[in-house]
């Protein structure tokens, strides 16, 4: 499975400044979900978009006016007793390449608020390949 996320990750960095972050986690999607819902609402830079029970899409406001656009993709693992999460950020404008990790630090910021990282099995999974500025983020 790793190989084959890696893979599909790569092509998707070429136009805009982009992060990928791969949770496994032994907690079931629906409580996952929402989790991620409720974290949202209560940061004031995202707005939160479509939710369905698979995807939780969602905007994020930087300082300097940027906005990102962020996902969460869930996929049911081992009988539906844990969660495959996928977070996707991307940046709406050229502009934003070599952000110092702005695209990553979206999407920890509302796992580790969610508190999900204390989780049976919480593991978290990216690289600076998935996720550009993630050698260099320091997530407020
Ligand atoms: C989020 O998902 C939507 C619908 O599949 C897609 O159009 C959009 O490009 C995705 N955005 C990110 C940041 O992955
Ligand atoms: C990134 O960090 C450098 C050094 O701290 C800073 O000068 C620059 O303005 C930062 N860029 C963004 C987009 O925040």
């Amino acid at each position: 499975m790793g190989m084959c996320i890696i893979t599909t990750g790569r092509s998707a960095v070429a136009a805009h400044d982009f992060c990928k972050i791969i949770w496994l986690l032994g907690v079931p999607c629906d409580k996952v979900s929402l989790a991620i819902v409720t974290q949202i609402k209560a940061m004031g830079s995202y707005k939160l978009g479509p939710v369905t029970p698979f995807l939780i899409q969602a905007n994020h406001a930087s300082a300097l006016g940027q906005v990102e656009s962020v996902n969460f993709t869930m996929i049911s693992t081992s009988m539906s007793l844990g969660c495959h999460v996928e977070g996707s950020s991307v940046s709406a404008f050229w502009y934003s390449l070599f952000d110092n990790g702005t695209n990553y630090c979206n999407l920890h910021n509302v796992i580790r608020g969610t508190g999900l990282t204390k989780a049976p099995g919480f593991i978290e999974f990216t690289n600076e390949w998935l996720c550009l500025g993630f050698g260099v983020s320091a997530c407020k």
